[in-house]
Parts: structure tokens; sequence; C-alpha cells
């Protein structure tokens, strides 16, 4: 599955994990290759690892399980109350040697301190901080932040908590974080674009910097139907339903296979996949024939049982693929973790890509895409995210020129990123 050879740094970062038992922060600009190495860990570690992520579409990217269902932990605020374990997730728990959490940028201080709780409570080691266990976080803080939640969410982050972030967490008052930072970048080659983006994270961009990327931006997008990344789900729809009505030809529904219990909002493709002839798509997956990989683009040339798709003017027939949703368990008759299917999508592994929201785009790479910030952009770290999905700078185009407000740091993440004093993971 992952067959990148790894860098030095890389190397420098999977050893460090596989040797020692600190505590682990694997962080990096975009397109350091954090995932890249993650998936390398998965492949090859030699502990007793299980891997998961704060959203399900996060954690079935690696292949592990959502914190809440890993945990068995309740939805919301988890703050002191009581934290239920049956025997068996006690033996699981109770197994592990690591926990890696991927995107960790959008894990809430509170859902790591249950963690930490949930941990030492399974493995009866009430004073030691996660129970005794190693964790290794894999995130970039300059990209997405947790989701605020309602109003009385708010107002507890704001009386128990300094901020709703990951490094804030009441544990870190307790054990030490060690920070790794990788620093070559291998999605973008173009020393002035890697530079251009740094500012962009860094909110640092200047009128110089702004005046380059909006003449570059302000080309006539091309209409050869490259990708649009809109910060909002609707702006999303409304794009991909109006390029598929302006089709000719008919809809064709393909309907998704469930079995077992996927739980709801976490459907790894459309449920209802609508696709006509001639219509934009991107693979979900990526292909164990290296014909395509998860985040291609390519057009819908054939319908019947199967689907045809042509990517780079080679046609492809697609089959439906399978994702499948694991839960850890333990085995008493190996002492041993196992990694269970507990439920099955089946579904062609496509969705209609004349536009993604940001969100979506989080983690992918693309040649060129129109970055579309609507009426603003609202969170931190959205635009960035938008501008570092592109390879090339000449594959940047902007639906309006940029403004100062589309860039916002939060000024949290500022303030641990200045202290954190990361580790370069090798030296130089
Ligand atoms: N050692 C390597 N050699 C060559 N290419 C690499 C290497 N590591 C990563 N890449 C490539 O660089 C691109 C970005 O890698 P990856 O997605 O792992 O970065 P990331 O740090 O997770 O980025 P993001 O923060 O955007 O999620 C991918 O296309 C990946 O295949
Ligand atoms: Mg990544």
């Amino acid at each position: 599955m992952s067959d990148i050879a790894l860098s030095p740094e890389q190397q420098a970062v999977f050893d460090a994990i596989e040797t020692t038992r600190e505590n682990i922060f694997v962080t990096g600009r975009a397109g350091t290759g954090k995932s890249t190495l993650l998936n390398h860990l998965s492949w090859n570690t030699s502990k007793q690892i299980v891997i998961c992520a704060p959203t399900g579409v996060a954690a079935l990217n690696v292949g592990g399980q959502t914190i809440h269902s890993l945990f068995r932990l309740p939805i919301g605020v988890i703050a002191d109350h009581e934290i239920e374990q049956s025997n068996e997730l006690r033996k699981l728990l109770g197994t592990i040697e690591t926990v890696v959490i991927d995107e960790v940028s959008m894990v809430n201080a509170d859902l790591l301190d249950a963690v930490d709780r949930s941990l030492r409570q399974a493995r009866a080691r009430p004073r030691e901080p996660f129970g005794g266990v190693q964790i290794v976080l894999f995130g970039d803080p300059y990209q997405l932040a947790p989701v605020p939640g309602d109003g009385d969410e708010r107002a507890y982050f704001e009386d128990q908590y300094r901020s709703m972030w990951f490094f804030d967490a009441k544990v870190w008052s307790q054990t030490d974080l060690l920070i790794y930072e990788l620093s070559t970048i291998h999605r973008q080659h173009e020393d002035e674009f890697k530079w251009m983006l740094n500012a962009v994270r860094h909110g640092r961009v200047t009128a110089e910097i702004a005046a380059r990327l909006n003449e570059m931006g302000a080309r006539p997008a091309p209409t050869d139907g490259t990708i649009t990344l809109a910060t909002t789900n609707a702006t999303v729809t409304r794009i991909n339903a109006t390029q598929l009505a302006r089709l000719p030809g008919r809809v064709r529904t393909a309907r998704a296979d469930l079995s077992g219990e996927f739980g709801g909002r976490s459907y790894p493709a459309d449920e209802a996949l609508e696709l006509k002839v001639g219509a934009q798509v991107m693979f979900l997956r990526n292909d164990s024939d290296q014909r395509w990989v998860n985040g291609s683009i390519g057009t819908v040339t054939k319908i019947d049982s199967t689907v045809w798709v042509e990517v780079d003017g080679e046609q492809h027939e697609v089959q439906p693929a399978v994702w499948e949703k694991y839960r850890y368990s333990y085995s008493p008759l190996t002492k041993s973790l196992k990694k269970d299917i507990v439920a099955e999508f089946t579904q062609f592994p496509l969705r209609l890509a004349w536009a993604v929201t940001i969100h979506k785009s989080q983690g992918k790479t693309y040649d060129s895409a129109i970055v579309d910030l609507g009426t603003r952009s609202f969170a931190p770290g959205q635009t960035y995210v938008a501008l570092s999905r592109i390879s090339r700078l000449d594959g940047l185009y902007l639906s309006r020129p940029l403004r100062p407000s589309d860039i916002i740091v939060d000024e949290n993440v500022l303030r641990f990123m200045s202290r954190a004093a990361p580790i370069p993971a090798i030296e130089a």
C-alpha cells in the first residue's frame, strides 16, 4: 500500500516512535509527508498499535476507528462524567502499547483528557498519564481547527480550558509531548510558491505576495472541468448539480450496498451516486493496479453494470469498491489485539468532482484548482488548506481576489507553536 521510500527525516521520526515510549507530536507544513509516514507506520510497526481519528472519513483514510468508537465515549463534552467500560474494552485497552491519532488538530482538549482518563481506568493505573500508553499525534495546527459546539459547550471550554485545542488538554501538565517537525515539502517543488504558502500559513501575507497570488489567480479559469474548492457544502452541491444538468443524456443512479452497522453520517461515498456519461468524477480510493489514486480526476465515458472512466487519456473499467469499517478487539486466545471488520459499504469509488469543500479536500493533492472563498473564508486555516492542495503556482485560479480577512490564524496556535520549540526531525 505505501511503497514510497521514506525520506531521512521521515525515517528518523519513524525510528523515534518505534524505539522509544515518548509521547510524540508529528507536525509540519502541508505536504511534508505526515500521512505518508503514518501509513508506513501502520504497515511496518512491531508495536501493538491502534490508529484512530476524530472523524469517520479521516479514520477510514488511515484504516482506523473514530476516537469515540474505539474508546466507546459519549458524544459531546465528556467532562468528569463516569466512563463506562465493559470487560472486553478493559482488556483491549490493556493490551495497547501505542495510540496513534491522525488529524489531531480537530481533536478538542476535553476529548483528549477523556482518552487519558479512559486509559488510566482500563489499565488500573490511575496515577500514570494515559495509563502508561505511548501517544503519537499527527497533524498541522495551522490547518483545520476543532469544530466549536453549541453555546453550553463553548461555555464549558471557556471555564475549564485555555482553549479548545488538544495542546491545552489538562493531561499535558503531567506528561511531556515531544514535537517532531517534518521540514521538506514533497507536494510543491517551486521555491516561490512554497514561500508564499508559508506566508499564508503564518498570516504574514505582504501586499507583494497578495498581488502575485492574485495575478496568477485572476487568469480566466479553464473550462476543462478544473476542480473548484469551496468553503460551503451549498456551493459545492450547486456547482456539481449545475454541471451534471448541463450534460446531455440521462442520469444513472448507483445505489450503495450496506452490511453491518456503518453509523449514519460517516459514509465514505454517496449512498445514491448520480452519474452521466461526460461527468467529471474523482476517485475516492487508490487502485491496487495503480491506474489511479485517491484524488485522481477523470471523466465518465460509459455506464452499464460497471462504470468506465477516462483518466489521462486512458479508459479504465471501474468496479465497485468495498470500504471496511474496523473495530479493535482483544483476543484472549492469542493475548493480542485483533482488527475485525464490523461493517461494509460497497459503491463505485467515485464522486462528482467539479467541486468539493475545502474541508473534504484536506489531505489531498491537485495539479490545479479554482479556489472559491465565497463571501468570506470563515475558519482559521481554511485559505491555507485550500491553496496548499495545489502542486504548482500556475495551477492556481481564484474565483475572486484574496482579501486580508481571508487569512485567519488562530492565536492559540501561534502561542503553542512558538513556545513549543519544535525539534528538527534530523540535524541539518
Ligand atoms: N518521502 C517521500 N518521497 C516522495 N514523495 C513523498 C514522500 N512523502 C510524501 N510524499 C508525497 O507528497 C505528497 C504529500 O504527502 P502527504 O499527503 O503525506 O503530506 P501531509 O504532510 O500529510 O500533507 P497535509 O498536511 O496536506 O495532509 C503526496 O503526494 C505524497 O505521495
Ligand atoms: Mg495529511
